[in-house]
């Protein structure tokens, strides 16, 4: 007899900022069978792939691909492959995931600057470009939306001034690919970073890239030293400028993903199965009506905390609409709360880090867990708890409150097609 049990994990609600509930079709879809990775079938998919993701990033760049990984492997890729020790990089930070990015900045040697907001705000994009222009940085790499608080950077500008001042912009936009609208080119952004496990509705296991030819031209710089490396009747000195990483060398990765498809790794078949069928129902659904959908849940959930009597936590006028924060009132325990929102109802919020920890919980509305039902259940649910644990929140209120958001909606004929 087999001590370990059949694999039968439970059916949650999951409103975190990310993993994120998956659509069927993405499941159906990574159940299919292998295929090798140089199978004509399989380079076909790829190559849909890469087509697909150009549209999800809005861009023409000819390099859109994902990273196997997750959505830090993309990050490093893309720094690592930029980054020369030495290179000055500016890094704005407004939470936690501003500090990932000076990290592996750090790991890759380059000489770093930070400016720091407080958390709950963002920048003004004149100050970025201000002490862009102050500190002549080689690359700038900065969060759209900081999910550790709930924000959301205005991008405007910045990557107009990242060009004419001589840096790459590169942009983690792991949290709002696919669920607010990233305008690549039209932003003037070098390079993106996106997401699986959160807009999208995928499982973590893979980070879609893209980059432009500035960012190729500094990364092929590079390259010449690697290809040394790679060919032994060339030089096998390891120059102070290669890229250190073998596996997230894009010089190398950009070939496997070219008709050349030079070998690099062995491509992970049922995540590309799942990243294509996630982008495809994301371009199915349309870029602007998918962003309107995440705007439209968002309102009903806010408009439901709110009549519960509870506070957002940070700048209302920078909210991340695919992430709502909320203050823990005084009179509870975070964690009793969250524990019990899991146990009896099978839904999962999220707490914080840093300085926030204890202090908020943070829900998700993404991909295919916004909905309104998941909505609905989680105001119902929250102020049941809330009520069990002797917070004085007004019974009944929070559910009519976001079922009224919803009948105005509906009223202005602005009823997504989806959920
Ligand atoms: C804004 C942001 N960037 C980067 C990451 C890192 O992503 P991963 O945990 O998939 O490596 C996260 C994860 O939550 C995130 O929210």
């Amino acid at each position: 007899m087999n001590k370990y049990r059949d694999l039968a994990p439970s059916l949650r609600t999951i409103m975190t900022p990310g993993p994120v509930e998956v659509d069927p079709r993405v499941l159906r879809a990574m159940s299919f069978p292998i295929l090798g990775q140089f199978d004509p079938e399989f380079t076909h998919l790829m190559n849909e792939t890469m087509e697909m993701l150009r549209q999800l990033f809005q861009t023409n760049n000819r390099r859109a691909y994902p990273i196997d990984g997750s959505s830090r492997s993309g990050i490093e890729a893309l720094l690592t492959s930029l980054i020369e020790p030495g290179d000055r990089v500016l890094v704005p930070i407004y939470g936690r995931f501003g500090h990932l990015l000076v990290e592996i900045s750090e790991r890759c040697g380059a000489e770093v600057i930070t400016m720091e907001r407080e958390w709950g705000a963002v920048f003004e994009p004149a100050d970025i470009i201000g002490r862009i222009r102050e500190t002549g940085p080689s690359l700038v790499a900065m969060v759209h939306g900081e999910t550790s608080t709930g924000c959301m950077q205005p991008l405007d500008g910045i990557g107009k001034a990242c060009r004419e001042l001589g840096a790459l912009l590169v942009v983690d936009a792991v949290a709002t690919v696919g669920g607010v609208e990233i305008k690549t080119d039209e932003w003037m952004l070098d390079a993106v970073i996106g997401g699986t496990q959160k807009c999208l509705s995928v499982p973590a296991g893979m980070a879609p890239i893209t980059y432009n030819d500035r960012a190729e031209s500094k990364l092929l710089k590079r390259k010449k030293i690697e290809r040394g490396l790679r060919d032994p009747a060339l030089s096998t000195a390891m120059d102070s400028t290669a890229i250190r990483s073998n596996y997230f060398d894009l010089s190398q990765l950009q070939d496997y993903w070219s008709p050349a498809r030079l070998n690099h790794h062995t491509e992970a078949t049922s995540m590309l199965y799942a990243l294509r069928e996630g982008v495809r129902l994301t371009l199915e659904e349309g870029l602007p009506e998918r962003a309107a959908r995440h705007k439209y849940h968002e309102r009903a959930l806010v408009a439901g905390i709110q009549a519960m009597g509870l506070s957002l936590y940070g700048d209302p006028s920078c909210k991340l609409p695919v992430v709502t924060c909320i203050l823990i009132p005084e009179e509870v325990d975070g964690e009793e709360v969250r524990s019990m929102l899991l146990d009896d109802f099978g839904i999962e919020i999220a707490s914080s880090f840093g300085p926030l920890k204890g202090q908020i919980w943070r829900i998700g509305t993404m991909g295919f867990s916004c909905s309104k039902k998941n909505v609905l259940h989680t105001l119902g649910a929250l102020e049941a708890t809330l009520l069990r644990y002797g917070c004085k929140v007004p019974a009944g209120e929070a559910v009519q409150a976001a079922l009224e958001a919803y009948a105005l909606t509906a009223v202005n004929g602005a009823v997504p097609a989806v959920n």
